[in-house]
């Protein structure tokens, strides 16, 4: 089985991200939150990957992205980075691991650069979180920001819906994008705006800008995961496109497996393993002399041996 996936070509730097907006070229960026996830992104030739914490949802169960703490989605990181060679990898920075003050979202930050190795963090919001991705960005630390719908403080924004559908909200969106982009991020995520907005603001920043939900002017477009595969069951928002139907597909696979298991026909004599002729005759007549003392419950004791287990799925 192999494991590591094949290098499709250079790493992606902040310097080929910003060459790419340079030259109008659009940048694909998907989430992931695990290593086959990480692998099918490499294999797909996306320029970046999230490690959003949209995965509190889509792999660990939660209601929002509220709960997931710092550790879990280090985990989750750190599982993308061994799954990943080429793609720009962003870790989110989980609700409350850097609001605080300057200190802690530097801390926070560099344990995604140090205990999972990805390559930049991404904060939600204006206000405070201005001056922190300053801290962050000065501290060595690559940093996107996240305008519009954020869902981390989706309560005080009214609930998972757009914004800046008004001019006053609309300039409250410019005003965030604006500081994000001065305060040093080198990049930032629109979320759930207006078309017209993001087509009035985009001449005003000059760092590559993914969006999602934010119409077809930014320079960049991001998908969950599970939402753009059809693996999430949850309640997709209107900029999810399905480009798959995985979850159906999975659902199948195990269904057909529980029924061969119940019907007996799985597994089929290529499944198992064979003995030659001789040791089951010899092994036939050990066990009749009761050489091998077997017990009823706990398996073999005294002269048997077994051969190594080693499990998984290549042997
Ligand atoms: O957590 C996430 O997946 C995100 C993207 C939607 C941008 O923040």
């Amino acid at each position: 089985m192999s494991h590591a996936p094949e290098r499709k070509g250079r790493p992606v730097t902040l310097t080929r991200l910003a060459e790419m907006k340079a030259l109008g070229e659009p940048l694909a960026m998907v989430t992931a939150y695990d290593y086959p996830s990480a692998q099918v992104a490499e294999e797909a030739g996306v320029d970046l990957v999230l490690v959003g914490d949209s995965g509190a949802m889509t792999v660990l169960g939660y209601p929002t992205t509220v709960p997931i703490t710092v550790d879990e989605l280090l985990m989750l990181a750190a599982a993308v980075r061994r799954g990943l060679r080429t793609p720009f990898l962003v870790g989110d920075l989980p609700f409350g691991s850097y609001e605080v003050s300057d200190e802690q979202a530097i801390t926070t930050a560099q344990r995604f650069v140090k205990e999972a190795g990805c390559d930049a963090v991404k904060l939600e919001g204006g206000g405070t979180s201005v001056q922190r991705a300053r801290a962050i960005a000065g501290a060595g630390i690559p940093v996107m920001g996240h305008v519009g719908l954020t869902p981390q403080t989706a309560t005080a924004l009214g609930g998972y819906r757009s914004q800046g559908r008004t001019t006053e909200r609309a300039l409250e969106v410019v005003r965030d994008a604006v500081a994000l982009q001065d305060a040093g991020c080198f990049s930032l995520v629109f979320e759930a705006v207006p078309s017209a907005l993001t087509e009035l603001l985009m001449p005003r920043i000059d760092v590559p800008v993914i969006g999602i939900g934010a119409g077809p002017a930014t320079d960049g477009q991001v998908l969950v995961f599970h939402d753009l595969l059809g693996i999430y069951d949850g309640h997709a928002a209107r900029f999810v496109k399905r480009y798959a139907n995985v979850r159906e597909e999975m659902v199948a696979g195990v269904s057909a497996f529980a029924e061969e298991v119940r019907s007996r026909r799985y597994p089929e004599p290529e499944h198992g393993y064979t003995m030659a002729p001789d040791e089951i005759d010899r092994l036939q007549t050990e066990m009749e002399t009761d050489r091998v003392r077997t017990t009823s419950s706990l398996g073999t004791t005294a002269e048997s041996t077994g051969e190594p287990f080693t499990g998984g799925l290549s042997l």
